[in-house]
């Protein structure tokens, strides 16, 4: 790769199934057009062949005497080393392997010391929202602007109570609705002059934006291998020690212990104090290939050139009539790859399932696990949202509000943010041009007939109402 080549076009990035064909409704085929990495990314190449040759030395971690258990040991505790290289965190940062971010701030959320007092923006997605709530915590409202966020989160602090309990700030590191990359360093500045540490929800920011977890003073990260290219069911919890290993573990069970009698348990260091039950191998195996493999093309080379295909992508819908990006914060302020919008005129989801089912293109759409924030953004008031929990709580199938989101990664290329342009402009235009109906489980529209085929897969396919459930 020469210093001017396309870092994201590149063989080292290469993600498996990008050439993948889908059906149309029509009965048209076409290069599936992927722009839904926010929600989850394809496998690099090199992680989907890591994990292969994994597999021949796949046996149990850590207590295994046999050959294999050794290899699959090293590669286990190679890939540790690998994310704390890859979030650059402190030497005695412990690396615990978790399911994802969810499972990462539920982790430390229970085991925060007793007392903690937990502050945090109500736009969080729920995964840095909801495990909060357990504990007690301040939700501040969605913020206007970031200097705004940053004199509220100030001056909520100092007027913490100044006793021996801890504080934590838990912030996202960039929004999955807006994009909005939040000003980490200068929120850690703030919480660590008020006694407090800092969680960043990484879930978004990882796979678009280097992190320096000791330069800029971010305490405990959070993060998810599927949103990095390694879709094998790993992320991470990155972070001090001292609470992670102060009282009970999260999860207990085998593996996280020193000694067992029934009447006393000998809980283990970390890691292993907070990973009990079997471990993930090849979950871990393939996030760590990911952090080498985006650490080696450099993640500042896939900021850059993702932040000017975001610019071209803004230019094409920008001028698409009816199309209304979402955002808080100022226009110019720094973004990951992602654009929330609706096309007046033309339901979300309607949307959505006519990019699907007339052009093959994939994206998001509904409330982004992120309804408070949506809410704001979509001009929600507390009346008709207090309705919606209402009509919700009985029962009935409200369709809620919502939104559509386009989402850039690895190997998105500007064919693929004209081709949704295009799109959208055609739709802006004539509307649909096949039919579609609300499906009454699901309440969402689907193509009507939808003749396409499912793939001849050697796995069982049974079709699931989506809908109702929760987008990422
Ligand atoms: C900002 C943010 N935080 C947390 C999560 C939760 O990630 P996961 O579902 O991998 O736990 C997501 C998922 O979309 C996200 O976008």
């Amino acid at each position: 790769m020469t210093a001017t080549s396309s870092v994201h076009g590149s063989d080292l990035l290469r993600l498996v199934g990008v050439e993948t064909r889908v059906p149309l409704v029509t009965g048209e085929e076409r290069r599936y057009v992927n722009l839904d990495f926010a929600a989850s990314a394809p496998a690099l190449e090199r992680v989907h062949d890591a994990v292969e040759e994994l597999l021949g030395w796949y046996s149990s971690v850590h207590r295994g005497a046999g050959f294999k258990s050794r290899v699959a040991t090293t590669a286990y505790e190679g890939a540790r080393e690998s994310i704390r290289r890859f979030v650059n965190a402190r030497d005695d940062d412990a690396v615990i392997i978790t399911r994802n971010t969810t499972d990462s701030i539920n982790l430390l959320a229970g085991t925060l010391p007793a007392g903690t007092h937990v502050v945090c923006f109500a736009g969080e997605h729920h995964a840095n929202l909801l495990p909060w709530k357990r504990i007690g915590v301040r939700y501040l409202p969605v913020p206007e602007t970031p200097a705004e966020m940053l004199s509220i989160l100030e001056e909520t602090l100092r007027g913490l109570p100044r006793c021996e309990d801890p504080h934590l700030v838990a912030v996202t590191g960039a929004s999955n609705v807006t994009g909005e990359i939040w000003p980490v360093p200068d929120i850690a500045r703030i919480a660590h002059e008020n006694g407090a540490r800092l969680l960043v929800d990484a879930a978004q920011l990882a796979p678009h934006a280097p992190i320096d977890m000791a330069g800029d003073g971010i305490d405990f990260l959070a993060l998810s291998g599927h949103k990095l290219y390694a879709p094998y069911g790993a992320g991470a919890l990155i972070g001090e020690r001292d609470w992670l290993s102060a009282g009970d573990p999260f999860l207990r069970g085998g593996g996280a212990v020193k000694l067992v009698t029934v009447d006393e348990t000998l809980w283990a260091d970390l890691p292993d104090r907070q990973e009990a039950g079997s471990p993930n191998v090849v979950g871990a195996v393939a996030l760590g290939v990911a952090c080498d493999t985006l650490a080696e093309a450099g993640m500042a080379r896939v900021a850059e050139e993702e932040r000017a295909l975001l610019d071209h992508a803004r230019r094409r819908l920008d001028a698409i009539d009816g199309f209304e990006a979402y955002r808080v914060w100022p226009a110019d302020h720094p973004r990951v790859g992602l654009c929330t919008f609706n096309l007046h005129g033309v339901q979300y989801d309607l949307l959505a399932a006519a990019l699907s089912a007339e052009h093959g293109i994939g994206i998001r759409h509904g409330c982004f696990c992120a309804h408070p924030l949506m809410m704001r953004l979509l001009r929600v008031d507390d009346a008709e949202a207090h309705r919606l929990v209402e009509e919700t709580r009985a029962g009935h199938h409200e369709r809620l509000p919502g939104a559509a989101r386009m989402s850039l990664g690895l190997g998105s290329t500007r064919e693929d943010v004209d081709a949704l342009a295009d799109a959208l402009a055609q739709l802006a235009a004539d509307g649909p041009r096949w039919t579609y109906m609300v499906n009454a489980d699901t309440d969402e529209y689907e193509p009507d007939p939808d003749p396409r085929p499912l793939p001849r897969l050697r796995m069982r396919l049974v079709d699931h109402p989506h809908g109702h459930g929760e987008s990422a």
